[in-house]
């Protein structure tokens, strides 16, 4: 029996204990793996790849692919550099979206683009990829594949997100979209790969990839709702940041719908950089504002589909691990 001593999502009262010890003891060698992927001849460089990895992160990606797993055989070979590929990827793509974003706080620890600067950050970024896309070869052409185009979709996401919606197409649509970009494509293909390694039924397989995709939409909405609601002590991040880069996300879309004259100065703080006296004032304005149920409810919402995918699954320890996620997703507060 493992060792391993289930934290974060893992010791939910809710999630079955052996389960989640055989999980934890992937992720403990998931660890492991990340660590030696990132070291570099240069100290530098092996120092900034470190950083993100050392300031925490709840493992999200790599706990999928080793629950998803549990659909077939969790002892198959690959899961564990299946789980690294995935957080290394996404790890690649948080040194990149802090330059974006302008960032000071990720993990809680000074962001790599307030450390060492832009162009360091970036760099660091790919490198992270090149080491993610190393290991990844060893996984096969169709691993290859959907990690290639994952990448894509999430990179397309990035890009509509800062060119924002063209003429004629609908604000919120065009939001909807980059978060399945940005965001569900690395949660859904995260289930694949485990689904995939773990040899699941093919339809089981299906349904966990597309259960996720929802589950996925419902982690990026409640990341725009943190992103509002949340302190650092929780998120790790500086609240505001999507209003002061001028992002819309969700709770600003209904914001920006009110008819009520009382909304209009808020409604004149969204999608447009501010500066810090404004950043508070609308974090203020919009906390207060029931925009913030409206997105919660949307949040639920996409849960509850997450839900109905997963109900279609055989009965048992995994399903209902992926059901409380399904809660944790809605309940998080970082
Ligand atoms: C943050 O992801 C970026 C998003 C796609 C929302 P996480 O909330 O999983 O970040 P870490 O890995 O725990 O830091
Ligand atoms: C993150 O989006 C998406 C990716 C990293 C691809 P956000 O910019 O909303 O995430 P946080 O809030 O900085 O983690
Ligand atoms: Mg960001
Ligand atoms: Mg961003």
């Amino acid at each position: 029996m493992s060792g391993a001593v289930p934290s974060g999502f893992l010791a939910l009262p809710s999630v079955d204990a052996t389960l989640a010890r055989e999980v934890q003891e992937g992720l403990d060698q998931v660890e492991k793996v990340l660590r030696e992927a990132v070291a570099a001849s240069d100290p530098m460089l092996t120092e900034a790849a470190t950083h993100l990895l050392s300031a925490g992160g709840k493992r999200f990606r790599a706990t999928l692919v080793l629950l998803a797993a549990h659909f077939g055989d969790p002892t198959a070979p690959d899961l564990v550099r299946a789980a690294a590929v995935v957080e290394l990827t996404h790890v690649a793509t948080l040194y990149h979206d802090d330059v974006m974003d302008e960032a000071e706080l990720r993990r809680g620890e000074p962001s790599a683009n307030q450390v060492w600067g832009n162009t360091v950050a970036i760099l660091t970024g790919d490198y992270v990829f090149a080491r993610a896309s190393e290991m990844l070869a060893d996984l096969g052409t169709e691993a290859v594949r959907l990690q290639a185009r994952t990448f894509g979709r999430l990179v397309q996401g990035q890009i509509l997100e800062t060119s924002g919606p063209r003429e004629g197409t609908d604000p919120l649509e065009h939001y909807l979209q980059v978060i399945a970009d940005k965001t569900a494509s690395l949660i859904a293909s995260s289930a694949e790969f485990g689904a995939t390694f773990g040899k699941a039924e093919p339809e089981i397989t299906e349904t966990i990839t597309r259960a996720c995709d929802a589950l996925g939409m419902a982690f990026q909405l409640s990341d725009d709702i943190l992103d509002v609601a949340s302190e650092t002590a929780e998120s790790g991040k500086v609240p505001g940041t999507d209003l002061r880069e001028g992002v819309l996300t969700l709770p600003m879309f209904y914001a920006q719908r009110s008819t009520d004259p009382a909304d209009a100065r808020l409604q004149s703080l969204l999608g447009r950089p501010l500066d810090d006296a404004e950043t508070d004032e609308a974090l203020r304005l919009l906390r207060a504002h029931p925009a913030m149920d409206r997105a919660r409810e949307s949040l639920r919402v996409w849960a509850d589909r997450a839900r109905a995918e997963l109900a279609t699954l055989p009965e048992g320890a995994p399903r209902t691990a992926f059901e409380a996620l399904c809660d944790y997703v809605v309940e998080r507060s970082g």
